[in-house]
Order: structure tokens, then C-alpha cells, then sequence
């Protein structure tokens, strides 16, 4: 929660992947704080309904079909949103997605590569396109959406998916020190598990293996990773750069 009271009140987040799970929580929250939201995800319809539902909450929001990974669809998301509401405060990176679980002798070149074109170039692509126009309005916060993954490292079945966000978490640390000096703040959050349509396709044996290594002993709500996505954007959080928050039901 902010220190200043209707911190968010008037101030534009744009989100990636918010048609969905992290993504759309975080814009309902965003959208409970007063926040004006640009809703994008690959998928329109589901952005759309996600900018309609902050609208019910009583907020602002326009959305847009945008594939993280096509540099020239975020680059006009971002114009669109500095379009639509003047000016962008903050950004979550929240597309991504593990694509296929599979051991790491079956983890081909095509995998490897949908899996870095999403989660890694797409957060690179999200943090590139919006940082000249922090710069010009002279403040920001980006925060990405890395996973606990990196530091177990997917193994069994999902190599390529916890290295990817071993790279968000570097990216993440990267950006954030060399912007630091000019009140940029990027930030991620590696959640554990979290109860989203993310897991549609995660084989119960997975899901069963996980259950057992959380100590909270449930998964997390989306709304749970969105609440901290809130924090980390807030003047509350005015000290906290170059590094990752877990939230994670206790797993290490
Ligand atoms: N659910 C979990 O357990 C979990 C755990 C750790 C990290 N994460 C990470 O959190 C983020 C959000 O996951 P979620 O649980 O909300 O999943 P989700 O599947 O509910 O939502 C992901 C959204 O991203 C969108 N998307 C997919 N490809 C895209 C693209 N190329 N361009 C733009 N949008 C695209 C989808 O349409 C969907 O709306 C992901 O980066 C994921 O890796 C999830």
C-alpha cells in the first residue's frame, strides 16, 4: 500500500498479458486504487474484458492487442497509452508463460526459443519501448514477472522455463541499476504457484509435487502477486530497485 494517501489516483499502469491471471488481478487492484489501466494481451478479447471490468470498478482504461514478443505491436501500445492518458507511471510485464513442461533431453530448438521470444525478449521489449518516455517525464516503475523457478532451475521438466526467468531477474537487475539515478525503479516479483489459468496444461503430477513443497499449503490467488505489484509500484516502496520480491508461500 502507498504512504501517500490516493497515491494511484490519476496515474496510468500499462500491463502486459492482462487478459488473464497476474495481469488482469493486478489491473483490478490498480483499478480499486483509482488508477487508470491500458489493458494489452496477445489476445484482444480477453484485454478487452479486462479494460471493461476496471471501467465497472469505476476507473479509466482503454486496451490493445498486443504480442509482446512483435517489438512494433508494443511500441504502439505504449504510444497508444501516452495517447490516451498522457503520461505512463508504471508497467507491468506480466506475458509470459511456460509453453510446455518437458525433460530437459526433450527441450528442442523450437521450445527453447518460443520460451526466450516470450518470456525474455517480450519483458525486454516491454522495458525498452516505455523507458525514453520515463526519462522524458522524468519518473517510473517497471515491474516484471520473473518465478521462484530460477532459483530450482525447472528440473524434469521445465529447464527452459526457469532459465528464462533467471534472465528477467538479471534483465530486471540490470535496468534497475542503471536507471536508478534517474527515478526509474524496475523491479520483479518471483511468485511460487499461482492459481491461474497458467496451470491449464501443467500435469497434475506437477501440481501434485508442488503442493507438497509449499508451506502456506495453497496456491496463491492472483490477487495475492497483485497486491505486491501495487506495493513495489508505491512511493512506499520509494528505496526498493534492482531486485526481486518473492512471493512465494514460503518456497525456497
Ligand atoms: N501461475 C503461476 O504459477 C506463475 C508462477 C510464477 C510466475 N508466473 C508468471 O506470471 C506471469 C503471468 O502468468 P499468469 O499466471 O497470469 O498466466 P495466465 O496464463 O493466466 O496469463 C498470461 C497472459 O499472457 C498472455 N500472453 C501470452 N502470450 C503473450 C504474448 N506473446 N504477448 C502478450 N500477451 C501474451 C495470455 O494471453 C494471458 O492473458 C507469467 O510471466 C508467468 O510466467 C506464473
Amino acid at each position: 500500500m502507498a504512504k501517500t494517501p490516493d497515491y494511484f489516483v490519476g496515474k496510468t499502469i500499462l500491463i502486459t498479458g492482462a487478459g488473464s491471471g497476474i495481469g488482469r488481478a493486478t489491473a483490478l487492484v490498480f483499478a480499486r486504487e483509482g488508477a487508470n489501466v491500458v489493458s494489452t494481451d496477445i489476445d484482444a478479447a480477453a484485454a478487452e474484458r479486462t479494460a471493461n471490468e476496471v471501467i465497472q470498478i469505476g476507473a479509466k482504461a482503454t486496451f490493445a492487442k498486443s504480442d509482446v514478443t512483435m517489438r512494433a505491436e508494443v511500441d504502439a501500445a505504449v504510444e497508444q497509452a501516452i495517447a490516451d492518458f498522457g503520461q505512463v507511471h508504471f508497467v507491468l510485464n506480466s506475458a509470459g508463460a511456460a509453453l510446455a513442461r518437458r525433460p530437459f533431453l526433450e527441450i528442442d530448438e523450437e521450445l527453447w526459443e518460443r520460451t526466450y521470444a516470450l518470456n525474455v525478449r517480450g519483458t525486454f521489449n516491454g522495458c525498452q519501448a516505455i523507458i525514453p518516455h520515463m526519462l522524458e517525464t522524468g519518473s517510473g516503475v517497471i515491474v516484471n514477472i520473473a518465478s521462484v523457478a530460477a532459483w530450482v532451475g525447472g528440473a524434469g521438466n521445465s529447464v527452459h522455463y526457469a532459465s528464462s526467468k533467471g534472465a528477467v531477474n538479471t534483465m530486471t537487475m540490470g535496468i534497475g541499476r542503471e536507471f536508478a539515478s534517474r527515478n526509474i525503479r524496475c523491479l520483479s516479483i518471483s511468485p511460487g504457484v499461482v492459481d491461474s489459468p497458467f496451470h491449464d496444461t501443467t500435469p497434475q503430477e506437477v501440481l501434485d509435487n508442488y503442493a507438497a513443497l509449499i508451506p502456506i499449503e495453497r496456491m496463491a490467488e492472483p490477487d495475492e502477486i497483485a497486491e505486491t505489484v501495487l506495493f513495489a509500484c508505491s512511493d512506499a516502496a520509494s528505496y526498493l530497485t534492482a531486485d526481486t520480491i518473492k512471493v512465494s508461500g514460503g518456497i525456497r
